[in-house]
């Protein structure tokens, strides 16, 4: 059975795309996939109820990157393969990515290849580059290996240690948006005021660095406030919606240590950092349809 984490990026979206550092987690739930040798090449996504075969020419990103993902196997014979997604679309938590790690796994195994983990989640890169022209690399990376990890592009991944578990409440905005758009949006504004966006990035690398020592040192306060203050800086690069904030400073109302805007932006979802698990669950009714709790051990 191959599986792909979905993931939560805590700080440096976007900034991670211009080569700064960034800190994600990957969690539980992601995608499980499942490949057979077969007459003819075939992707099936539950619950979305969709069959589709490899197309590196359509319109359709799904098909291209299936297509993506066979041309890796020179040779092969075809396969047919199942996925069930466990995450929500374009949501901000690593969904295509991990669907790209759950497709590679399931025919490494159906093939009998053997890889780790990061060698896998290599490989993915070519799924991931279909959706949006310019992946940091760090949703492939966090979705076949998972942890919480100090990720920069071009390097080698760090994972983080600490003996206090981070619990997170992931609450979902029912906008979605496309990380394309979004990164792309963000590459014009970096291109019309260039000393603005630096800035922003440059602000953003700090609150990283910081955060790397609060999680690492369990100061869990600490980290709550750089979440704060990433999600000012992602505001200010208009990735932030009405609702997402409402979210964010609903959770902080309500106790939560910090809370931001995950991923892409521009929709999908936030999150907040709770003292424990018990606080977890209470924010997460504050958080309404569709939240849900993850427990991180670093
Ligand atoms: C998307 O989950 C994270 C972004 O930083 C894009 C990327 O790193 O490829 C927005």
């Amino acid at each position: 059975m191959g599986f792909g984490r979905g993931k939560v990026i805590l700080l440096g979206e976007h900034a991670v795309v211009h080569g700064c550092p960034a800190i994600a987690v990957g969690i539980e739930r992601g995608v499980t996939a499942d490949a057979i040798v077969a007459e003819r090449d075939l992707l099936r996504l539950a619950p979305w109820d969709l069959t589709l075969g490899p197309d590196a020419e359509s319109d359709e990103p799904l098909e291209r990157a299936f297509a993506a993902a066979l041309a890796l196997y020179p040779g092969r014979p075809a396969l047919d393969v199942s996925a069930l997604v466990d995450l929500p679309a374009g949501a901000g938590l690593g969904c295509s990515a991990a669907i790209g790690v759950a497709v590679l796994d399931a025919i490494d195994e159906a093939l009998g290849i053997e890889r780790t983990r990061l060698e896998l989640a290599a490989a993915a890169l070519s799924w991931e580059r279909v959706f949006h022209g310019n992946p940091s690399g760090i949703d492939n990376t966090m979705s076949a290996v998972g942890g919480v990890a100090l990720y920069r592009r071009d390097e080698a991944l760090r994972p983080l240690h600490s003996n206090k578990p981070l619990h997170l409440v992931i609450g979902y905005s029912g906008e979605s948006s496309s990380t394309k758009d979004m990164v792309a949006s963000v590459g014009r504004q970096l291109e019309n005021d260039p000393k603005r966006v630096t800035q922003a990035f440059e602000g953003i690398e700090v609150l990283v660095r910081n955060a790397k020592l609060a999680i690492e040192a369990g100061d869990h306060i600490a980290l709550g406030q750089l979440l704060d203050l990433n999600h000012t800086i992602l505001s200010s690069l208009m990735l932030c919606t009405t609702q997402l904030d409402d979210m964010c400073r609903a959770a902080r109302g309500a106790g939560a240590l910090g809370a931001k805007m995950t991923g892409a932006g521009g929709g999908g979802c936030m999150f907040a950092l709770a003292t424990k698990r018990d606080e977890a669950l209470r924010l997460q009714g504050v958080l309404g349809e569709g939240a849900f709790v993850v427990e991180v051990s670093a």
